[in-house]
Protein backbone atom coordinates (compact mmCIF):
# COMPACT_ATOMS: atom_id res chain seq x y z
CA UNK A 1 0.00 0.00 0.00
CA UNK A 2 1.86 3.30 -0.75
CA UNK A 3 0.75 6.95 0.20
CA UNK A 4 -1.73 8.45 2.31
CA UNK A 5 -5.69 7.05 2.18
CA UNK A 6 -8.61 8.74 2.53
CA UNK A 7 -11.51 6.33 4.68
CA UNK A 8 -15.18 6.88 4.70
CA UNK A 9 -16.61 4.90 7.93
CA UNK A 10 -20.20 4.22 7.29
CA UNK A 11 -21.83 3.67 11.04
CA UNK A 12 -21.94 5.46 14.16
CA UNK A 13 -22.12 2.94 17.11
CA UNK A 14 -19.53 2.24 19.67
CA UNK A 15 -17.91 -0.25 17.37
CA UNK A 16 -16.88 2.48 15.09
CA UNK A 17 -15.84 4.52 17.34
CA UNK A 18 -13.27 2.11 17.99
CA UNK A 19 -12.77 1.69 14.41
CA UNK A 20 -12.10 5.18 14.13
CA UNK A 21 -10.09 5.68 17.13
CA UNK A 22 -7.67 2.70 15.35
CA UNK A 23 -7.51 4.30 11.93
CA UNK A 24 -6.79 7.39 13.60
CA UNK A 25 -3.63 5.91 14.72
CA UNK A 26 -2.29 4.87 11.73
CA UNK A 27 0.59 7.60 9.61
CA UNK A 28 -1.18 6.16 6.57
CA UNK A 29 -4.71 8.06 7.09
CA UNK A 30 -5.57 10.81 4.79
CA UNK A 31 -8.81 12.23 5.55
CA UNK A 32 -11.10 9.89 7.98
CA UNK A 33 -14.76 10.93 6.99
CA UNK A 34 -17.40 9.29 9.42
CA UNK A 35 -21.10 9.67 9.43
CA UNK A 36 -22.51 11.92 12.22
CA UNK A 37 -24.94 11.36 15.46
CA UNK A 38 -22.04 9.92 17.63
CA UNK A 39 -19.89 13.33 18.54
CA UNK A 40 -17.32 11.60 19.89
CA UNK A 41 -16.15 10.25 16.20
CA UNK A 42 -17.22 13.60 14.84
CA UNK A 43 -14.47 14.78 17.15
CA UNK A 44 -11.43 12.63 15.64
CA UNK A 45 -13.00 12.81 11.80
CA UNK A 46 -14.85 15.29 9.65
CA UNK A 47 -18.40 14.04 9.64
CA UNK A 48 -20.41 14.89 7.03
CA UNK A 49 -24.47 13.99 6.65
CA UNK A 50 -24.66 10.94 4.69
CA UNK A 51 -27.11 11.25 1.52
CA UNK A 52 -29.05 8.54 0.02
CA UNK A 53 -26.39 5.55 -1.29
CA UNK A 54 -26.00 6.83 -5.06
CA UNK A 55 -24.82 10.24 -3.26
CA UNK A 56 -22.72 8.43 -1.29
CA UNK A 57 -21.11 7.53 -4.37
CA UNK A 58 -20.68 11.71 -5.30
CA UNK A 59 -19.46 11.87 -1.81
CA UNK A 60 -16.61 9.23 -2.23
CA UNK A 61 -15.43 10.64 -5.74
CA UNK A 62 -15.48 14.02 -4.39
CA UNK A 63 -13.86 13.65 -1.29
CA UNK A 64 -11.25 11.11 -3.41
CA UNK A 65 -12.07 8.24 -0.94
CA UNK A 66 -9.77 5.56 -0.96
CA UNK A 67 -11.31 2.96 1.06
CA UNK A 68 -15.19 2.50 2.72
CA UNK A 69 -15.38 0.59 5.47
CA UNK A 70 -18.81 -0.74 6.52
CA UNK A 71 -19.34 -1.47 10.38
CA UNK A 72 -22.83 -2.53 10.46
CA UNK A 73 -25.09 -5.43 8.89
CA UNK A 74 -27.41 -3.21 7.35
CA UNK A 75 -26.35 -1.36 4.75
CA UNK A 76 -24.78 -4.33 3.78
CA UNK A 77 -27.40 -6.81 3.42
CA UNK A 78 -28.59 -3.79 1.40
CA UNK A 79 -26.35 -4.08 -0.88
CA UNK A 80 -24.22 -0.35 -0.43
CA UNK A 81 -20.66 -2.58 -0.51
CA UNK A 82 -22.06 -3.52 -4.55
CA UNK A 83 -22.99 -0.54 -5.11
CA UNK A 84 -19.49 0.91 -4.13
CA UNK A 85 -17.43 -1.70 -5.83
CA UNK A 86 -19.17 -0.88 -8.72
CA UNK A 87 -18.10 2.50 -8.66
CA UNK A 88 -14.57 1.34 -7.98
CA UNK A 89 -14.45 2.23 -4.82
CA UNK A 90 -12.79 -0.09 -2.40
CA UNK A 91 -14.78 -1.29 0.16
CA UNK A 92 -14.46 -3.49 3.19
CA UNK A 93 -17.42 -5.53 3.38
CA UNK A 94 -19.50 -8.23 1.78
CA UNK A 95 -21.55 -8.03 -1.01
CA UNK A 96 -25.24 -8.22 -0.48
CA UNK A 97 -25.40 -12.20 -2.15
CA UNK A 98 -22.29 -12.93 0.88
CA UNK A 99 -23.73 -11.07 3.84
CA UNK A 100 -26.96 -13.54 3.46
CA UNK A 101 -25.02 -15.86 5.90
CA UNK A 102 -25.91 -13.34 8.22
CA UNK A 103 -28.96 -12.04 6.34
CA UNK A 104 -31.00 -15.65 6.23
CA UNK A 105 -30.08 -17.99 9.65
CA UNK A 106 -32.03 -20.31 7.22
CA UNK A 107 -29.37 -20.25 4.31
CA UNK A 108 -26.59 -20.30 6.80
CA UNK A 109 -28.09 -23.82 8.40
CA UNK A 110 -28.96 -25.18 4.84
CA UNK A 111 -25.19 -24.66 3.55
CA UNK A 112 -23.42 -26.05 6.83
CA UNK A 113 -25.78 -29.04 6.23
CA UNK A 114 -24.52 -29.48 3.10
CA UNK A 115 -20.99 -29.00 3.78
CA UNK A 116 -21.10 -30.78 7.26
CA UNK A 117 -19.88 -28.36 9.11
CA UNK A 118 -20.45 -28.59 13.08
CA UNK A 119 -24.24 -26.94 13.57
CA UNK A 120 -27.38 -28.07 15.70
CA UNK A 121 -29.95 -30.09 13.55
CA UNK A 122 -32.33 -27.44 12.33
CA UNK A 123 -35.47 -27.11 10.45
CA UNK A 124 -36.62 -24.09 8.08
CA UNK A 125 -40.57 -23.10 7.49
CA UNK A 126 -42.66 -20.71 5.44
CA UNK A 127 -45.59 -22.25 6.90
CA UNK A 128 -46.73 -21.60 10.26
CA UNK A 129 -48.89 -24.67 11.06
CA UNK A 130 -45.74 -26.91 9.78
CA UNK A 131 -43.58 -25.20 12.42
CA UNK A 132 -45.90 -25.60 15.20
CA UNK A 133 -46.06 -29.04 14.27
CA UNK A 134 -42.95 -30.29 14.04
CA UNK A 135 -42.23 -27.93 17.46
CA UNK A 136 -44.40 -30.75 18.91
CA UNK A 137 -42.40 -33.37 18.05
CA UNK A 138 -39.15 -31.40 19.98
CA UNK A 139 -38.30 -31.95 23.52
CA UNK A 140 -38.27 -28.39 25.10
CA UNK A 141 -35.74 -25.90 24.99
CA UNK A 142 -36.26 -25.74 21.50
CA UNK A 143 -34.16 -22.89 19.69
CA UNK A 144 -37.03 -20.88 17.70
CA UNK A 145 -35.84 -18.17 15.03
CA UNK A 146 -37.03 -15.43 12.71
CA UNK A 147 -34.94 -16.04 9.47
CA UNK A 148 -34.05 -12.53 9.28
CA UNK A 149 -32.07 -10.30 11.42
CA UNK A 150 -33.80 -8.79 14.34
CA UNK A 151 -31.02 -7.29 16.30
CA UNK A 152 -30.78 -10.44 18.52
CA UNK A 153 -34.91 -10.26 19.29
CA UNK A 154 -35.66 -12.55 17.01
CA UNK A 155 -34.07 -15.58 18.95
CA UNK A 156 -36.41 -17.29 21.39
CA UNK A 157 -35.13 -19.84 23.69
CA UNK A 158 -38.52 -22.05 24.59
CA UNK A 159 -38.66 -23.82 27.85
CA UNK A 160 -42.08 -25.35 27.36
CA UNK A 161 -44.00 -26.23 24.27
CA UNK A 162 -46.86 -23.01 24.92
CA UNK A 163 -43.36 -21.05 24.67
CA UNK A 164 -42.49 -22.78 21.72
CA UNK A 165 -45.99 -22.01 19.61
CA UNK A 166 -45.76 -18.57 21.14
CA UNK A 167 -42.81 -17.22 19.76
CA UNK A 168 -43.66 -19.28 16.21
CA UNK A 169 -47.03 -16.86 16.71
CA UNK A 170 -44.99 -13.84 16.90
CA UNK A 171 -42.45 -14.71 13.85
CA UNK A 172 -45.86 -15.40 11.71
CA UNK A 173 -47.52 -12.47 12.74
CA UNK A 174 -44.71 -10.46 11.36
CA UNK A 175 -43.36 -8.97 14.71
CA UNK A 176 -39.76 -8.77 13.51
CA UNK A 177 -40.40 -7.35 10.14
CA UNK A 178 -42.71 -7.69 7.37
CA UNK A 179 -40.82 -9.79 5.28
CA UNK A 180 -39.37 -12.02 8.41
CA UNK A 181 -41.63 -14.36 8.95
CA UNK A 182 -40.11 -17.36 8.24
CA UNK A 183 -38.87 -19.82 10.89
CA UNK A 184 -35.78 -21.76 11.96
CA UNK A 185 -36.32 -23.86 14.88
CA UNK A 186 -32.97 -25.47 16.19
CA UNK A 187 -32.28 -28.59 18.59
CA UNK A 188 -30.82 -26.45 22.23
CA UNK A 189 -26.88 -26.71 21.86
CA UNK A 190 -25.17 -26.39 25.32
CA UNK A 191 -21.58 -25.18 26.62
CA UNK A 192 -19.99 -21.73 26.78
CA UNK A 193 -20.16 -19.32 23.22
CA UNK A 194 -17.28 -17.66 22.30
CA UNK A 195 -16.64 -15.35 18.79
CA UNK A 196 -13.72 -15.62 16.43
CA UNK A 197 -13.00 -13.32 13.75
CA UNK A 198 -11.37 -13.22 10.82
CA UNK A 199 -10.83 -11.03 7.38
CA UNK A 200 -10.66 -12.17 3.95
CA UNK A 201 -10.52 -11.04 0.82
CA UNK A 202 -12.08 -14.37 -0.99
CA UNK A 203 -8.45 -15.63 -1.09
CA UNK A 204 -6.54 -15.21 2.01
CA UNK A 205 -8.35 -15.69 5.36
CA UNK A 206 -6.26 -14.54 7.84
CA UNK A 207 -7.66 -15.15 12.10
CA UNK A 208 -7.98 -12.07 13.62
CA UNK A 209 -9.41 -12.86 17.60
CA UNK A 210 -11.38 -14.25 19.62
CA UNK A 211 -14.17 -12.66 21.97
CA UNK A 212 -16.58 -13.27 24.56
CA UNK A 213 -20.08 -11.67 24.08
CA UNK A 214 -21.90 -10.82 27.25
CA UNK A 215 -25.62 -11.03 25.49
CA UNK A 216 -28.15 -10.82 28.60
CA UNK A 217 -29.41 -7.82 29.64
CA UNK A 218 -28.68 -8.72 33.23
CA UNK A 219 -25.72 -10.28 35.76
CA UNK A 220 -25.42 -13.64 35.84
CA UNK A 221 -26.55 -14.40 32.41
CA UNK A 222 -30.34 -13.20 32.97
CA UNK A 223 -32.95 -10.75 31.61
CA UNK A 224 -33.60 -10.52 27.99
CA UNK A 225 -31.13 -10.39 24.79
CA UNK A 226 -29.23 -7.41 24.26
CA UNK A 227 -26.96 -6.45 21.23
CA UNK A 228 -24.22 -7.53 23.67
CA UNK A 229 -23.35 -6.15 26.90
CA UNK A 230 -19.73 -6.98 27.68
CA UNK A 231 -17.38 -8.66 25.81
CA UNK A 232 -13.46 -9.33 26.35
CA UNK A 233 -10.69 -11.04 24.25
CA UNK A 234 -8.83 -13.31 23.88
CA UNK A 235 -11.45 -15.56 24.88
CA UNK A 236 -9.56 -18.43 26.69
CA UNK A 237 -12.49 -20.86 25.88
CA UNK A 238 -10.79 -20.88 22.30
CA UNK A 239 -7.82 -22.59 22.63
CA UNK A 240 -5.30 -23.33 19.16
CA UNK A 241 -6.64 -26.34 19.41
CA UNK A 242 -10.37 -25.58 19.03
CA UNK A 243 -9.25 -22.47 16.87
CA UNK A 244 -7.94 -24.83 14.17
CA UNK A 245 -10.73 -27.06 14.43
CA UNK A 246 -13.03 -23.63 13.52
CA UNK A 247 -10.40 -22.75 10.62
CA UNK A 248 -10.80 -25.94 9.17
CA UNK A 249 -14.62 -27.63 9.61
CA UNK A 250 -16.53 -24.08 9.76
CA UNK A 251 -14.73 -21.22 8.26
CA UNK A 252 -12.91 -22.38 5.50
CA UNK A 253 -15.26 -24.93 4.21
CA UNK A 254 -17.89 -21.95 4.53
CA UNK A 255 -15.80 -19.34 2.44
CA UNK A 256 -14.95 -21.92 -0.26
CA UNK A 257 -18.49 -22.68 -0.66
CA UNK A 258 -19.44 -18.99 -1.04
CA UNK A 259 -16.71 -18.65 -3.89
CA UNK A 260 -18.37 -21.55 -5.65
CA UNK A 261 -21.49 -20.26 -5.67
CA UNK A 262 -20.33 -17.32 -7.02
CA UNK A 263 -20.53 -15.04 -4.29
CA UNK A 264 -16.70 -14.90 -2.89
CA UNK A 265 -17.01 -13.18 0.64
CA UNK A 266 -14.88 -9.91 1.18
CA UNK A 267 -14.21 -8.48 5.12
CA UNK A 268 -14.64 -9.47 8.29
CA UNK A 269 -16.31 -12.68 9.01
CA UNK A 270 -17.98 -13.46 12.49
CA UNK A 271 -18.46 -16.77 13.19
CA UNK A 272 -20.39 -17.09 16.60
CA UNK A 273 -19.71 -20.33 18.50
CA UNK A 274 -20.60 -22.93 20.82
CA UNK A 275 -17.83 -24.82 22.54
CA UNK A 276 -18.55 -28.48 24.27
CA UNK A 277 -16.30 -31.30 24.79
CA UNK A 278 -13.32 -29.14 23.30
CA UNK A 279 -15.41 -29.18 19.97
CA UNK A 280 -16.79 -25.83 18.37
CA UNK A 281 -20.46 -25.89 16.70
CA UNK A 282 -21.39 -22.39 14.22
CA UNK A 283 -24.22 -20.59 16.23
CA UNK A 284 -24.55 -18.23 13.50
CA UNK A 285 -22.67 -15.98 10.96
CA UNK A 286 -22.27 -11.94 10.96
CA UNK A 287 -21.09 -10.30 8.54
CA UNK A 288 -19.16 -7.57 10.21
CA UNK A 289 -17.06 -6.73 13.26
CA UNK A 290 -18.89 -7.80 16.53
CA UNK A 291 -20.07 -4.60 19.19
CA UNK A 292 -18.81 -4.65 21.67
CA UNK A 293 -16.33 -7.05 20.90
CA UNK A 294 -14.58 -4.80 18.23
CA UNK A 295 -13.93 -2.50 21.17
CA UNK A 296 -12.02 -4.83 23.07
CA UNK A 297 -10.79 -6.54 19.75
CA UNK A 298 -8.84 -2.61 18.82
CA UNK A 299 -7.42 -2.04 21.97
CA UNK A 300 -5.40 -4.96 21.61
CA UNK A 301 -5.03 -4.39 18.15
CA UNK A 302 -0.82 -3.65 17.67
CA UNK A 303 -0.35 -4.24 14.29
CA UNK A 304 -1.74 -1.07 11.81
CA UNK A 305 -5.30 -1.30 11.27
CA UNK A 306 -5.56 0.50 7.98
CA UNK A 307 -3.43 -1.47 5.80
CA UNK A 308 -4.94 -4.87 6.40
CA UNK A 309 -8.61 -3.46 5.55
CA UNK A 310 -6.97 -1.37 2.78
CA UNK A 311 -5.15 -4.64 1.27
CA UNK A 312 -8.69 -6.82 2.48
CA UNK A 313 -10.71 -4.16 0.49
CA UNK A 314 -8.29 -4.48 -2.91
CA UNK A 315 -7.67 -8.01 -2.85
CA UNK A 316 -4.36 -7.93 -1.90
CA UNK A 317 -4.09 -9.69 1.87
CA UNK A 318 -2.06 -12.02 0.96
CA UNK A 319 -0.28 -13.80 4.15
CA UNK A 320 0.59 -12.01 6.84
CA UNK A 321 0.85 -12.19 11.05
CA UNK A 322 -1.35 -9.34 12.86
CA UNK A 323 0.51 -8.07 15.94
CA UNK A 324 -1.81 -8.16 19.11
CA UNK A 325 -0.97 -6.77 22.65
CA UNK A 326 -0.24 -9.61 24.69
CA UNK A 327 -2.73 -8.09 27.39
CA UNK A 328 -6.64 -8.60 27.76
CA UNK A 329 -8.95 -6.66 27.25
CA UNK A 330 -12.43 -6.06 28.39
CA UNK A 331 -15.53 -3.90 27.57
CA UNK A 332 -18.48 -3.03 29.79
CA UNK A 333 -21.50 -1.89 28.10
CA UNK A 334 -23.41 1.05 29.89
CA UNK A 335 -26.92 1.33 28.58
CA UNK A 336 -29.85 3.47 29.29
CA UNK A 337 -32.51 2.26 32.16
CA UNK A 338 -35.16 0.50 29.97
CA UNK A 339 -32.61 -0.77 27.12
CA UNK A 340 -33.42 -3.30 25.06
CA UNK A 341 -37.12 -2.39 25.74
CA UNK A 342 -37.75 1.84 25.58
CA UNK A 343 -35.56 4.34 27.35
CA UNK A 344 -35.10 7.92 27.61
CA UNK A 345 -32.57 9.78 26.31
CA UNK A 346 -31.12 13.06 27.08
CA UNK A 347 -30.00 12.27 30.65
CA UNK A 348 -26.45 14.16 31.54
CA UNK A 349 -23.58 11.66 31.99
CA UNK A 350 -20.37 13.13 34.40
CA UNK A 351 -16.92 11.78 34.83
CA UNK A 352 -16.01 10.30 31.65
CA UNK A 353 -12.68 12.44 30.98
CA UNK A 354 -11.50 11.31 34.67
CA UNK A 355 -12.45 7.64 33.46
CA UNK A 356 -10.29 8.20 30.36
CA UNK A 357 -7.55 9.28 32.46
CA UNK A 358 -6.86 6.21 34.04
CA UNK A 359 -3.88 4.69 31.88
CA UNK A 360 -4.67 1.57 29.80
CA UNK A 361 -8.65 2.57 30.08
CA UNK A 362 -10.68 4.29 26.60
CA UNK A 363 -13.85 5.33 26.39
CA UNK A 364 -15.81 4.10 23.26
CA UNK A 365 -19.04 6.32 22.81
CA UNK A 366 -21.69 4.47 21.34
CA UNK A 367 -24.89 6.73 21.96
CA UNK A 368 -24.02 9.84 23.04
CA UNK A 369 -24.27 13.92 22.29
CA UNK A 370 -21.83 16.30 23.05
CA UNK A 371 -24.11 19.39 24.47
CA UNK A 372 -22.39 23.28 25.66
CA UNK A 373 -22.91 21.47 29.32
CA UNK A 374 -21.16 18.06 28.87
CA UNK A 375 -22.04 15.09 27.18
CA UNK A 376 -25.68 13.56 27.45
CA UNK A 377 -27.26 10.31 26.65
CA UNK A 378 -28.27 9.76 23.11
CA UNK A 379 -29.03 5.56 22.88
CA UNK A 380 -29.84 2.73 24.09
CA UNK A 381 -26.28 1.39 24.42
CA UNK A 382 -24.32 4.70 25.38
CA UNK A 383 -20.68 4.04 27.02
CA UNK A 384 -18.06 1.04 26.18
CA UNK A 385 -15.81 1.49 28.97
CA UNK A 386 -12.53 -0.19 27.97
CA UNK A 387 -9.42 -1.44 29.31
CA UNK A 388 -6.35 -3.49 28.96
CA UNK A 389 -5.31 -5.66 31.72
CA UNK A 390 -2.38 -8.64 32.21
CA UNK A 391 -5.21 -10.74 32.54
CA UNK A 392 -8.89 -10.52 32.55
CA UNK A 393 -9.21 -10.11 35.49
CA UNK A 394 -7.37 -7.28 35.51
CA UNK A 395 -8.65 -5.61 32.91
CA UNK A 396 -11.73 -6.02 34.57
CA UNK A 397 -10.70 -4.32 37.32
CA UNK A 398 -9.41 -1.59 35.55
CA UNK A 399 -12.68 -1.30 33.85
CA UNK A 400 -14.87 -1.01 36.56
CA UNK A 401 -12.18 1.12 38.56
CA UNK A 402 -12.91 3.13 35.28
CA UNK A 403 -16.83 3.03 35.33
CA UNK A 404 -16.66 4.15 39.39
CA UNK A 405 -15.88 7.20 38.04
CA UNK A 406 -19.22 7.89 35.83
CA UNK A 407 -21.71 9.63 37.11
CA UNK A 408 -24.78 8.73 35.43
CA UNK A 409 -28.24 8.38 37.02
CA UNK A 410 -30.03 6.75 34.46
CA UNK A 411 -27.63 4.29 33.28
CA UNK A 412 -27.15 0.79 34.04
CA UNK A 413 -24.41 -2.22 33.42
CA UNK A 414 -23.71 -5.65 34.34
CA UNK A 415 -21.32 -6.30 37.50
CA UNK A 416 -19.82 -9.41 36.05
CA UNK A 417 -18.77 -8.99 32.12
CA UNK A 418 -15.73 -11.53 32.71
CA UNK A 419 -16.51 -13.21 35.46
CA UNK A 420 -16.98 -16.80 34.34
CA UNK A 421 -13.14 -16.90 33.37
CA UNK A 422 -12.11 -15.13 36.23
CA UNK A 423 -14.08 -17.90 38.30
CA UNK A 424 -16.37 -15.13 40.29
CA UNK A 425 -19.65 -14.11 40.13
CA UNK A 426 -19.98 -10.08 41.56
CA UNK A 427 -16.85 -7.57 40.57
CA UNK A 428 -18.36 -4.52 41.58
CA UNK A 429 -20.28 -3.68 44.36
CA UNK A 430 -23.66 -2.80 43.96
CA UNK A 431 -24.32 0.92 44.36
P1 LIG B 1 -28.18 -15.72 17.27
O1 LIG B 1 -28.86 -14.41 16.96
O2 LIG B 1 -28.47 -16.81 16.29
O3 LIG B 1 -26.75 -15.56 17.62
O4 LIG B 1 -28.79 -16.16 18.67
C1 LIG B 1 -28.73 -15.31 19.81
C2 LIG B 1 -28.33 -16.11 21.00
O5 LIG B 1 -29.26 -17.18 21.23
C3 LIG B 1 -26.98 -16.82 20.87
O6 LIG B 1 -25.93 -15.99 21.20
C4 LIG B 1 -27.14 -17.96 21.85
O7 LIG B 1 -26.95 -17.52 23.17
C5 LIG B 1 -28.59 -18.32 21.69
N1 LIG B 1 -28.74 -19.42 20.71
C6 LIG B 1 -28.97 -19.29 19.38
N2 LIG B 1 -29.06 -20.50 18.80
C7 LIG B 1 -28.87 -21.42 19.76
C8 LIG B 1 -28.86 -22.83 19.79
N3 LIG B 1 -29.09 -23.57 18.70
N4 LIG B 1 -28.62 -23.45 20.98
C9 LIG B 1 -28.41 -22.73 22.11
N5 LIG B 1 -28.44 -21.38 22.14
C10 LIG B 1 -28.67 -20.72 20.99
N1 LIG C 1 -22.32 -8.49 20.05
C1 LIG C 1 -23.04 -9.29 19.13
C2 LIG C 1 -23.10 -8.77 17.77
O1 LIG C 1 -22.45 -7.81 17.41
O2 LIG C 1 -23.84 -9.35 16.97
Amino acid sequence: MKGRKNILLIGNAGREHALAYALSGSPHLGKLITTPKNDAISQISQAIKLPNDNNIIKLCQKNNIHLTIIGPEQPLINGLADKLRNANIPTLGPSAKAAKLEASKGFTRDLCAKLKIPAPAYARFQNPNAARQYAQTQKPPIVIKADGIAGGKGVAIAETQTEALHAINRIAEGTFGEKNRDIVIEEFLTGEEASFFVLTDGKSIIPLASAQDHKRLLDGDKGPNTGGMGAYSPAPILTPDIEEQVMAEIIRPALKEMTARGAPYQGVLYAGLMIQNRRAKLIEFNARFGDPECQALMMRLESDLLPLLYDCATGNLGEREISWRSEAALTIVMAAKGYPGAYETNSPIRGIEKAEALDGVRIFHAGTAKTQDGWRAAGGRVLNITALGKTVADAASLAYQAASCIEWKEGHYRRDIGASVIGQRALAREE
